[in-house]
Parts: C-alpha cells; sequence; structure tokens
C-alpha cells in the first residue's frame, strides 16, 4: 500500500469539520461533471487583530474518499488564514499531511479547490447557492437530469 494510501485511511477513519454550518458566513458547492461527486464546504469569519480570518470551515462531501481526506485535511488548514491567504493556498497544500494526489486522484482534490474558492469569491464553476434549508443531498437530485426510466424488455 502507497504512503498517500496509509495516509488518506488514517484521515478518513477520523473526518475533521464533517456537517453543515448554519451560521456559516459563506457557501459554496462544486460538482465534478467528470465524476458526479459534490462538495460543500462552509466558512465562518472572526476579527482576529484587525483583520479578517476564518475561525471555522466544514464541508459535506458526496464523492469518493480521497476528496474526504482532502477536505478534511483543507478545513483544518484554513483556520486563521485571511480569504487572501486562503485563496492562494495551492492544491498540494490544500491536501497537508497527505502530500501530493496521486494523478488519478487529482480531479477529487480540485473539488475540495473549487468549493473553497466558490464559498470565497464564486469565482469557481458551482451549482447554484444552496437555498434556505437545502442540503447537498437535494442539491444533488436537482442536478439530475430529468426525464423517467425506459424499460425496454429484452428478447427471447
Ligand atoms: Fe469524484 Fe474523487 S472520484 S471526487
Amino acid at each position: 500500500m502507497s504512503d498517500f494510501e496509509d495516509k488518506a485511511r488514517a484521515a478518513l477513519s477520523n473526518p475533521q469539520n464533517v456537517g453543515e454550518m448554519p451560521d456559516a458566513d459563506s457557501v459554496g458547492t462544486v460538482g465534478s461533471p467528470d465524476c458526479g461527486d459534490m462538495v460543500r464546504m462552509w466558512l465562518k469569519f472572526t476579527d482576529k487583530d484587525g483583520k479578517k480570518v476564518i475561525d471555522r470551515a466544514s464541508f459535506q462531501a458526496f464523492g469518493c474518499q480521497t476528496a474526504i481526506a482532502v477536505a478534511s485535511m483543507a478545513t483544518q488548514l484554513l483556520k486563521g488564514k485571511t480569504a487572501e491567504e486562503a485563496a492562494s493556498l495551492k492544491p498540494d497544500e490544500l491536501t497537508g499531511d497527505l502530500g501530493p494526489l496521486p494523478p488519478m486522484k487529482i480531479h477529487c482534490g480540485q473539488l475540495v479547490e473549487n468549493a473553497l474558492k466558490n464559498a470565497l469569491d464564486g469565482s469557481a464553476p458551482a451549482t447554484p447557492a444552496p437555498a434556505s434549508g437545502e442540503t447537498l443531498a437535494s442539491s444533488i437530485n436537482q442536478a439530475k437530469p430529468k426525464g423517467s426510466i425506459r424499460i425496454v424488455p429484452l428478447e427471447s
């Protein structure tokens, strides 16, 4: 097993900052057109020494284990950062102790990065901002293409 897999497994065994944040100052939601996964990130700011910094960050993910592990790491790293500092974090920095992602997993980290950017300034491509009371699950259901299932009997 690779070093990355060991670290991802450890992060997944106790993911941090999972869940909605009802009193958040901003929220960003991004869906991946590649795999259909979604990440939503909430940010709460506070004043520290005259600067507006991130006090708390939380997330929900309907995504692969890598996206969850990266979101857990990223939300821990964001505490105490200004919006500008958070926005300038490189993808490899957001992954924290996980280190650089394997090539096949890079888009999973980008999902988290874009959810953060969307929460910070709305610059990342995102699904519409959640309406009050809307959950990530209901967002996903809305994102599904409309239409009915057509059942075609097999010829015997
Ligand atoms: Fe979709 Fe990782 S496979 S976020």
